[in-house]
């Protein structure tokens, strides 16, 4: 069987060169480097390595390629149509602390792959990041997913799944020395416990590693009490005519009541704002917490629970009439990949359709 390699970013072309010595006849490879030429040949090695990488007969070199502008490559195409592996070792944009542009790059790069159709239909992409960017459950590392590049996440925005998690070891790769610490151009780096993600595209029932999840809330008024069922039907109604169109699978998780909130009688004025109402809750020393109802979190943040408040607590026992609901939707698909721009528009769907019933007031 013929395999097709794309070697993005590479830094001194050690990699390549080491991958071409490992691999059968049957390949054929494109090494590429952000920098030009002239500056990929200032760092160690790097003339040298070129120089014996282009003796492979079915090795092409290539220069001043943008992973974020795949499709600015027509050459790409011309040497193959499409790629079994697309390889990107320890991206960095330089500099120091910048998680959200390195959280960027992956981004632009997933979204400029699918866009560029170069990864073949059973094609893999090997994403390698050092001890704890990666940010799944799969790291050993203390940093959190807050202080990660969200990869999965990332991914997910150019529709690739996580397949597996694998270890990167150097020492499957002689030739490789790492450059290009933060920026500078002949620097190593530590590539102690450091992974290699192995993404692809979605397989219907092949289930992904750690798929995404993120949880909302929406809060909102009713003018009578309803049950939790109508809201969930509403949700899957909502929710189950988009994905038709979007991901083919339904992606709702689980719906559940963080918090009922019945408003006492006499603190009911039909005509009044609700700002009016809060402070009369307030007399009657009812503690609202302060939340987003747009709030979008990871499935690793937890969002603030509230505290339900029941009408006997607040009142004495009287009749409650306006009840106030908080409801946490959770999104997560099995085998699709779920964006979290696609969870965002789901949301923003509830609530319209939220808004749209008679008797639900959004808070
Ligand atoms: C830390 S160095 C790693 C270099 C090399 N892959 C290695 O393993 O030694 C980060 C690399 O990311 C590359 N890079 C950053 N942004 C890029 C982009 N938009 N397209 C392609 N490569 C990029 C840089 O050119 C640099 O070579």
């Amino acid at each position: 069987m013929s395999y097709t390699y794309l070697i993005l970013g590479d830094g001194n072309f050690s990699f390549s060169l080491s991958l071409l010595k490992i691999l059968s006849s049957n390949f054929k490879l494109v090494a590429t480097s952000l920098e030009a030429q002239s500056n990929v040949l200032k760092r160690k090695q790097a003339g040298d390595n070129l120089s014996k990488l282009i003796q492979f007969e079915n090795a092409h070199v290539l220069h001043e390629v943008d992973c974020t502008k795949l499709s600015n490559y027509e050459v790409l195409k011309e040497i193959s149509p499409t790629y079994d592996r697309v390889i990107f070792n320890f991206p960095h944009i330089g500099g120091k602390s910048k998680i959200q542009c390195n959280r960027i790059l992956l981004k632009d790069f997933f979204v400029s792959l699918v866009e560029s159709q170069l990864l073949s239909d059973a094609g893999e992409v090997h994403l390698t990041l050092c001890h704890g960017q990666g940010g799944t459950p799969g790291e050993d590392s203390q940093r959190g997913y807050e202080n990660s590049w969200k990869a999965v996440e990332m991914a997910a925005e150019g529709g690739f799944v996580l397949d597996r998690i694998e270890p990167f070891n150097t020492t499957d790769y002689p030739e490789y020395t790492q450059t290009g610490y933060r920026g500078h151009s002949d620097k190593g780096f530590s590539v102690e416990r450091s992974l290699c993600h192995v993404f692809r595209k979605p397989r219907p029932n092949v289930p992904s590693l750690h798929p995404t999840c993120y949880a909302h809330d929406i809060s909102f008024w009713s003018n009578s009490g309803i049950d939790g069922d109508r809201f969930r039907n509403l949700v899957h109604k909502v929710i189950g005519a988009c994905l038709k169109q979007t991901v083919n699978e339904f992606c709702v998780k689980n719906i559940e009541l963080i918090e009922e909130y019945r408003l006492p009688n006499a603190a009911i004025d039909s005509n009044s704002e609700e700002s009016e109402g809060n402070s009369k809750i307030e007399k009657l020393g009812v503690h609202m917490t302060e939340q987003s109802e747009a709030s979008i979190g990871s499935g690793i943040e937890t969002g603030t629970r509230l505290e339900g408040v029941t009408c006997s607590e607040a009142s004495g026992g009287c009749v409650a009439t306006k009840v106030s609901y908080c409801f946490r939707i959770w999104y997560q698909c099995r085998w699709a990949s779920l964006s979290r721009t696609l969870a965002g528009h789901l949301q923003q769907l509830v609530r319209t359709e939220v808004s749209r019933q008679q008797d639900w007031e959004l808070r």
